[in-house]
């Protein structure tokens, strides 16, 4: 049983395939280096002890899909390729509607003409907006702050069509929250070019000296401590959330959203003490302005993944802590 992973060597896919070889499945990645290295995915077959079929593939390249289906008989794909950078998005939108929008429908085509009709998609919480917490897969979507996220919900929005269109696909909507951590291996993790967006990668390379300070994004919040919430969630536990949704697939689930997070809200305090604590360096920081586009608390009610999945996060605060900091010191010039 044969799985294309799209976007395989990056943090989210490299980890998913990992679950998905231990649990049996034969894994064909396509990814076009853009934000990763094909190093990532030797590391893959070391974890595993198992090999997978790689393609330097790009999404857009319809020639270069239809190749991969008439080479293997894929029953399912999960769809990670696209850019993810927020900040960026805003900055060269049309990139992003290429890369995301248009690479998505060549993607679907390509597994329309060839008869697979299975797919988890890479959706996001951001799709969500601003709604009253904690999120529901039944609260309106849409109503986005950035052109990234705008991608995710246009996705969404072309896989119901699709759905509606021909009732025999099946379509899972993972709406990931906040991932963070690595493998416990410390041979994959989060591995950003540049400067870090994100909290955790952030806070990761202060720790190891290569950044002096972390600014945190507001102090004036109305929340428990002033900085914001999120719900943070292993990338291992996301991981698996994938092998239960390819599962589902397989039932024939028809078009369901899923929210993938722990269900629990930590502010920006609450994961530098835990990051203090797991890795014993104290991390330098200021009180900034705050991020503009920022909501200031969101985190999953993660039930329906619980109830119709099987799945629920495993993996506390501590043990994202630490596994980030096992893999930062493990590499610390990133991989290679
Ligand atoms: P990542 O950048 O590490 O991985 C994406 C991979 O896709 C990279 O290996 C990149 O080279 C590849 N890629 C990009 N465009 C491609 C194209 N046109 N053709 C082939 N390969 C292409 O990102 P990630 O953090 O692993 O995220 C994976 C997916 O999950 C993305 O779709 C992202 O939007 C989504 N997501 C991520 C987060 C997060 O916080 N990391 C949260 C919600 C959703
Ligand atoms: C987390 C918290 C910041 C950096 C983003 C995307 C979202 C999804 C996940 C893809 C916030 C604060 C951050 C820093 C800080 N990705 N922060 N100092 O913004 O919740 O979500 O990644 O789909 O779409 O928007 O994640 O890690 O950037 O921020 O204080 O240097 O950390 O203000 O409260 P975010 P993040």
């Amino acid at each position: 049983m044969k799985i294309l992973v799209t976007g395989g060597a990056g943090y989210i896919g490299s980890h998913t395939c990992v679950e998905l070889l231990e649990a049996g499945w034969e894994v064909v990645v396509a990814d076009n280096y853009s934000n990763s290295v094909p190093a990532v995915l030797d590391r893959v077959e070391a974890i595993t002890g198992k090999t997978l079929q790689r393609y330097e593939a790009d999404i857009r390249d319809r020639s270069a899909m239809d190749r991969i289906f008439e080479e293997n008989e894929i029953q399912a794909v999960i769809h990670f390729a696209g850019l993810k950078a927020v900040g960026e998005s805003t900055r060269i939108p049309l990139a992003y509607y290429e890369n995301n929008v248009y690479g998505s429908v060549v993607l679907f085509e390509s597994m329309a003409a060839h008869g697979c009709k299975n797919i988890v998609f890479s959706s996001s919480a951001t799709v969500y907006g601003n709604n009253p917490i904690p999120y529901e897969e039944t609260m309106p979507v849409g109503d986005v702050s950035s052109p990234y996220g705008r991608t995710k919900y246009f996705i969404e929005e072309i896989l119901g069509d699709l759905y509606r269109s021909d009732p025999d696909w099946s379509i899972s909507l993972l709406r990931y929250f906040n991932p963070i951590g690595a493998h416990e291996s410390g041979l994959i993790g989060e591995d950003p070019n540049g400067i870090p967006n994100n909290l955790m990668p952030y806070i990761s390379r202060v720790a190891i000296g290569k950044l002096p300070l972390l600014t945190v994004f507001g102090g004036d919040y109305d929340t428990k401590d002033g900085t914001c919430i999120r719900d943070y969630i292993h990338v291992v536990d996301l991981a698996k959330a994938h092998v239960c949704a390819v599962r589902k697939l397989m039932d024939g689930s028809g078009l369901q959203a899923y929210n993938i997070g722990n269900g629990k809200g930590y502010s920006v305090l609450d994961i530098i003490h835990a990051f203090e604590k797991a890795s014993g360096v104290k991390l330098s920081y200021v009180i900034g302005d705050r991020r503009p586009g920022d909501l200031p608390a969101f985190y999953a009610d993660a039930s329906k993944a619980n109830r119709e999945l099987g799945w629920c996060a495993a993996l506390d605060i501590d043990k994202m802590c630490l596994d980030t900091w096992n893999f930062q010191t493990k590499n610390p010039d990133g991989i290679h």
